[in-house]
């Protein structure tokens, strides 16, 4: 993902997301170093992912499909790249955080060997007076050194 992708996944977010992302978050996470990836269909982008590696472990932080591209599959592709990714980086663990009202994305994480680990209370922003749930899932890489 670069800067110039960024403006272009931008209506994506906006759409797909009760909570956005803005710009300004986009660019401050690459320029943290966090990884990021755009899957286009043609000239058009379709899904993208953010991801923070530290250590052995990697750390999904947006991953979202347009709107109109739901349920084709995009989704499993973006999250089965993230998990190239890791692999590449000889990761051991993936982690993530998704809302406890979310069964979609918690469905595809599901199917991709995410386990649910916790609960992150009050986690997510709601509406003005309340906050949401997280459940913490992870897939391991690697079996954990003894
Ligand atoms: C979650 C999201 C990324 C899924 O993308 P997608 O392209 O629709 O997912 P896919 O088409 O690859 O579907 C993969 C799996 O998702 C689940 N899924 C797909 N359609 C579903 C539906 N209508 N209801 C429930 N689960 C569904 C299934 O497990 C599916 O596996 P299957 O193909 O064997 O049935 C997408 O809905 C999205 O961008 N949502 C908004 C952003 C978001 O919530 N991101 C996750 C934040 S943690």
């Amino acid at each position: 993902m670069t800067v110039a992708e960024v403006e272009r996944i931008l209506p994506i977010e906006q759409q797909v997301y009760s909570h956005p992302w803005t710009r300004g978050n986009f660019i401050d996470s690459l320029a943290a170093g966090h990884l990021g990836w755009v899957g286009s269909d043609g000239e058009q982008p379709v899904a993208y992912w953010v991801a923070m590696a530290v250590l052995d472990e990697f750390h999904l932080l947006n991953l979202a499909v347009a709107r109109d591209r739901w349920g084709q599959g995009w989704g499993r592709v973006a999250l089965q790249h993230m998990v190239a990714v890791a692999q590449e980086r000889d990761s051991a663990q993936l982690w993530l955080e998704v809302r406890v009202s979310n069964t979609r994305a918690q469905a595809l994480y599901a199917r991709e060997g995410f386990e649910p680990m916790g609960l992150r209370r009050g986690y997510y922003p709601l509406n003005a007076q309340q906050r949401e749930d997280a459940r913490l899932m992870r897939r391991l890489l690697k079996e954990p050194a003894l």
